[in-house]
């Protein structure tokens, strides 16, 4: 089948090399001309395993190509995948929808046949009836179709999530034909056994807003957990995994330590927050404020930790910060908890040395004031406290030997508890988390 994705960032450039490894033609959007210069080299301008190789692949099959132009976007296709990126507003809690406004808006004039428009974009609840009645009012004189189509990919795991998912949703206004549409697209994956969720364009937005929120609240809890376990000289780990063989609660989502960070979930529990308030339904959704505050704490408890560790004060001192990507597999930094404590510890005087396996042009980029280390061996050179930020395999298997011949003090602080600790205790280090 013939399809346009609009958006080319994470989830549109993984969307558009999914639906071309399963055999559909595929023409990607993308406005911003150096991501696209580097996309149709089969070059992608972001960490994500696996991803380039199949773009590559694709762009030279010629299942995929590249352009900027509504357009050839117009002509070369009645299906249209909205892609395009959700940030928070600037000074606030909700999404910022311009730039799915703006494909809206750019698209369906210059649209030439009936089309079907599915979003995968994360969106407030109620976002696809304005486009439907936006759409409606652009082109009366055409059946333009809007259906919603949630997408739940993991960085770093996001080929394998688009081609491999959990589920599919789809919300379709009544008298829709989406689903048969979508059913085609995605014969392959459904064949595999995969369900398929059909409900109303409302259901499958909160479907999205109501997983991440899920999730982002099991972190917390377990978080909260660990600040009751700090108290009671308890645990975590231990609970974690105990409670965690209930195969009503399951283990996944409870590694307690620095919390959760990046490009989705703390932006969107702060939009569902919002917009349940433009909804009158604030009052609902008012634990996710405290799902948020217990997050937000587990930072600023890892600088007290550090300050701690270095005698009661930051200044002057050299501390060593393994991983600043918000979690491994991934050079994102949007929102990463590692940087953030980076930044604070430097605010409050200490020397800190940031080293990351992909982050670090990204790092560089948002905290230049920082200093880098080419490894991590190096960036723990005469500290006086190492911290695991980010529990990349590479940090988890140092070697606590080797890291205590160059360092300063034999401090260690797991913000991630991803370390043997008996292992580096063995060898003289001191383990705090
Ligand atoms: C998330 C959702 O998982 C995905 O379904 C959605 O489509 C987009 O948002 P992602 O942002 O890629 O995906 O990361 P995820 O793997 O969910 O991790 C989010 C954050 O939570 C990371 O900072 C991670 O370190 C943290 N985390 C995760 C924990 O602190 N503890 C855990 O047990 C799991």
């Amino acid at each position: 089948m013939r399809m346009v994705v609009i958006g080319l960032g994470y989830l549109g450039a993984t969307h558009a090399a999914c639906m071309a490894e399963l055999g559909h033609d595929v023409l990607g959007i993308e406005i911003i001309a150096e991501k696209r210069e580097l996309l149709a080299k089969g070059e992608v301008p972001f960490y994500e395993p696996g991803l380039p190789e199949l773009l590559e692949r694709h762009i030279q099959t010629g299942k995929l190509a590249v352009s900027g132009s509504y357009q050839e976007a117009a002509e070369f296709a009645d299906v249209f995948f909205i892609a395009v990126g959700t940030p928070q507003k600037k000074g606030e809690y909700s999404a910022d929808l311009r730039y799915v406004d703006a494909a809206i808006d750019e698209l369906v004039p210059l649209l030439k046949r009936d089309a079907l428009i599915l979003g995968k974009s994360t969106v407030p609840v109620g976002t696809a009836q304005r486009l439907a009645e936006r759409v409606a009012e652009l082109r009366p004189d055409i059946q333009v179709e809007v259906a919603w189509n949630p997408e739940f990919l993991r960085e770093g795991f996001a080929v394998k999530d688009t081609l491999h998912p959990d589920r599919l949703v789809l919300g379709v206004f009544s008298g829709g034909t989406a689903e048969q549409v979508v059913r085609d697209v995605y014969e392959a994956i459904l064949n595999e056994g995969t369900p398929l969720i059909v409900t109303d364009p409302p259901s499958s937005e909160l479907v999205k807003t109501s997983a991440n929120a899920f999730l982002a609240t099991k972190i917390s809890f377990i978080n909260a957990i660990a600040e009751v376990c700090d108290a009671a000289g308890a645990d975590i780990k231990a609970i974690a995994d105990a409670i965690g063989y209930d195969a009503r609660i399951g283990r996944k989502f409870l590694n307690a330590g620095l919390g959760f960070g990046g490009g989705c979930l703390p932006k969107d529990i702060r939009a569902f927050m919002a917009r349940a308030g433009e909804l009158g339904a604030a009052e609902a959704l008012s634990f996710l404020r405290e799902v948020d505050n217990v997050n937000m704490r587990r930072r600023t408890r890892m600088v007290e930790l550090a300050r701690e560790v270095c005698g009661g004060s930051l200044l002057g001192s050299r501390v060593a910060v393994l991983g600043s990507a918000f979690k491994p597999e991934s050079d994102d930094v949007r929102d990463s908890p590692a940087l953030n404590v980076a930044g604070q510890m430097q605010l409050q005087g200490a020397s800190v040395t940031v080293y990351d396996p992909k982050a670090m042009e990204n790092s560089r980029r948002i905290f230049p004031t920082l200093d880098y280390a080419a490894s991590a061996l190096e960036a723990c050179v005469d500290a006086d406290a190492v911290m695991i930020l980010t529990e990349w395999n590479e940090f988890i298997s140092l070697d606590p030997a080797r890291v205590a011949a160059v360092t300063r003090k034999n401090v260690v602080i797991d913000g991630r508890m991803c370390l043997n600790q008996t292992e580096w205790v063995r060898h003289g280090w001191v383990y705090r988390v």
